[in-house]
């Protein structure tokens, strides 16, 4: 195996194809790392590059980010068993890898994304009959501009998740739909139940990191600091802004604390935990801000 991969790459490299067929290379690379994987069963279906979406496109960077969510979705289970978690804007299945170990037989992971490719992919890529995975036709300007559906409310039972997940959505979402969307978290949330969800929180950490961003990477990110500077309203909003150097708002939508406040009274839900994230050039937990809510 290993003679293999250095006879593509070598080939590769001196023919400096290496870009293109990075493919092949990655082929003979993920069955070797794969096959020693030992102390998990978790991170054993990383997808290929192609299907490495969501903003991060690294192999290595899947696990990381798998795990972080891992233990994020283990420390707010009330038990670690046969739980329903229900993941908004699942993509290529990042979470469904997280949550698997904790559905077991008797629960069930159920993950929805406006893009049926995603859906479609999830269902022939993940084995595991309690990870489902179901195409939810609405618009959103950035992922889904074709469908007509401005939002509707998802087709589950009120009362009926143990957790809701969602990595990287909400920070896609304009007011209407984010508020729109955290009521429906709400509704489906078992009393007690938690939600594990991402933003891009304008707080006064943020607005203190204006004043020493630069243009260049981030102290813990490796994307660069003046692309994250939320300077204009998404569709007129006052709390719900986004980076004027995107087109489509719904590239990039950070929310202000009065927006985070809106969000609280509007869906019921408390919010009980907050690790922030070090796109504020701060050392956080993760790159977005996670905020976890509770029924
Ligand atoms: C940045 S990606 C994150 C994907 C995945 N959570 C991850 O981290 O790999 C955002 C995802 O949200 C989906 N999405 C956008 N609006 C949505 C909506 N209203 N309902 C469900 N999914 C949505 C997109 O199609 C896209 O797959």
């Amino acid at each position: 195996m290993l003679s293999e991969i250095k006879k593509n790459f070598k080939r590769l490299f001196f023919k400096k194809e290496i870009s293109p067929n990075i493919d092949i290379v990655e082929e003979h690379y993920l069955k070797y790392d794969k096959s020693n994987i030992y102390r998990t069963n978790t991170i054993q279906n990383i997808p290929r590059r192609k299907y490495r979406i969501g903003g991060k496109k690294s192999y290595a960077e899947w696990a990381h980010v798998i795990g972080i969510f891992q233990s994020l979705i283990y420390l707010n289970l009330t038990k670690k068993e046969n739980n329903k978690i229900l993941d908004i804007g699942c993509g290529t299945g990042l979470l469904a890898m997280s949550s698997q170990n904790y559905v077991n037989d008797k629960g069930y992971y159920l993950g929805l994304d406006v893009v049926k490719e995603n859906i479609d992919f999830c269902n022939t890529h993940y084995r595991n009959p309690n990870l489902k995975f179901m195409h939810f036709a609405v618009n959103n300007a950035m992922y889904s501009a074709q469908q007509q559906v401005k939002r509707k409310k998802w087709n589950v039972e009120s009362g009926s998740f143990d957790m809701v997940t969602a990595l990287s959505v909400w920070t896609h979402f304009n007011e209407e739909d984010a508020i729109f969307y955290l009521k429906e978290v709400e509704r489906v949330l078992k009393n007690g139940g938690k939600a594990i969800i991402t933003f891009f929180r304008l707080d006064d950490v943020y607005y203190d990191s204006l004043k020493i961003r630069k243009d260049e990477k981030g102290k813990f990110h490796n994307t660069k600091q003046n692309i994250w500077i939320f300077d204009k309203n998404a569709y007129n909003s006052e709390n719900w802004l986004y980076p004027s150097h995107l087109k489509v708002p719904e590239n990039a939508i950070g929310i202000t604390e009065k927006g985070i406040e809106i969000l609280l009274k509007t869906s019921g839900l408390k919010l009980v935990n907050y690790y922030a994230g070090n796109w504020k050039e701060i050392s956080g937990l993760y790159f977005q801000d996670v905020l976890i809510f509770e029924k």
